[in-house]
């Protein structure tokens, strides 16, 4: 059902935090699903740079937010994601989401966000000894950044899951508390794939070095192609040799269209009859086919002087609107309309 009982479509609000370039692992994990997901649904995309600060505060991050946030959103148009269907926002513009956050760290306990598995991994995954109370409260933040458009909807990875866990016991807390004001929000887990990184470890990953980025040239994608793990056990082109768990034919399978070429490839590998640097030409010419209209896409858009800026100003634009209109609703719910003029 993509209409919600008001007639109206139903939102989404999925994003990301400002921390890099989006790869490969991304497009099939997420971005793929968004691009489909624009035309049936009201889709919001968060620039999360507030949730950035959670763990990177140093001015050496923040001195890379704006460049890091020009290349989310050129990742995000050249795949697709069309900006008169998708709404951008930019989270520190929207003073609305701190306020939200603030009074939504009232209906939940310390325990309870020290309970939250991500807080664990993160803490354990940097050397965080103790978190700050912006650490512990990312959940919350997180709550905001969904309900201050009211969202149904929220498409995430597992690993967020227990986030939206959280936001959906905020919600309900208010609503009981005070008057319905918000949708318990749905995660929307999807089979995501997670794509096996170049070097052949479980998952794409920046801090793991084992990615193709969107933007990377048609070089770069040789280079790392011709770099990657294969069949470790093979080491003539002779040997029969394994398909299964190859990350070079996991990518064949994700970005080669011509299906005929992969089965004949996988065959002749088997076989011990094609070799490894073969079956890699054929994939740097398929992720480059794959990568050709997206680049293209990055150019036009990437030309387009002030286009980044008026897409992230409109959006936050938009996604303030809502946020008046949320905190009106609140407040109005909680009874703190008192010395209102
Ligand atoms: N926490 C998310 C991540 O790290 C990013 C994010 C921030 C987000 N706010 C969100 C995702 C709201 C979905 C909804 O990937």
């Amino acid at each position: 059902m993509t209409q919600s009982t008001t007639g109206k479509r139903k939102k989404i609000l999925t994003g990301d935090r400002p921390t890099g370039k989006l790869h490969l692992g991304h497009y099939v994990g997420t971005l793929k699903n968004r691009v489909k997901l624009q035309d049936e649904f009201e889709v919001f995309l968060i620039v999360a740079d507030y949730h950035m600060l959670t763990t990177s505060s140093g001015k050496e991050y923040i001195e890379k937010v704006a460049q890091n946030c020009r290349e989310l959103v050129l990742d995000y148009l050249s795949v697709g994601i069309d900006p008169n269907k998708t709404t951008i926002y930019l989270q520190s513009l929207v003073p609305e989401v701190a306020e939200i956050y603030l009074l939504f760290s009232m209906l939940v306990t310390v325990p309870r966000l020290q309970r939250v598995p991500t807080l664990k991994e993160v803490m354990q995954a940097q050397h965080i000894e103790n978190p700050s109370a912006g650490l512990l409260t990312y959940p919350v933040l997180q709550a905001a950044d969904i309900l201050i458009v009211r969202a149904d909807l929220v498409p995430v990875g597992k690993d967020q899951e227990s986030h939206i866990e959280v936001c959906r016991e905020i919600a309900r807390r208010f609503n009981q508390q005070y008057i319905e004001v918000f949708p318990e929000p749905d995660a929307l887990i999807g089979d995501v794939a997670t794509l096996i990184g170049t070097d052949g470890k479980a998952k794409m990953s920046k801090s793991l070095n084992n990615t193709v980025f969107l933007s990377d040239d048609e070089e770069e994608v040789r280079k790392k192609v011709m770099g990657m793990y294969t069949d470790p056990k093979r080491l003539r082109a002779t040997d029969p040799g394994t398909v299964e768990g190859n990350p070079v034919f996991i990518y064949h399978d994700a970005f080669n269209p011509n299906t005929e070429e992969i089965d004949d490839l996988k065959e002749r590998y088997r076989k011990g009859t094609v070799g490894d640097v073969k079956v890699k030409k054929k994939l740097i010419v398929a992720i480059n086919n794959f990568l050709d209209p997206i680049r293209a896409k990055r150019r036009e858009y990437e030309s387009k002087p002030g286009l980044i800026e008026d897409i992230i100003h409109e959006g936050t634009e938009a996604v303030t609107k809502e946020g008046r209109e949320t905190i009106g609703l609140m407040r109005e719910a909680m009874g703190m309309t008192y010395f209102k003029k």
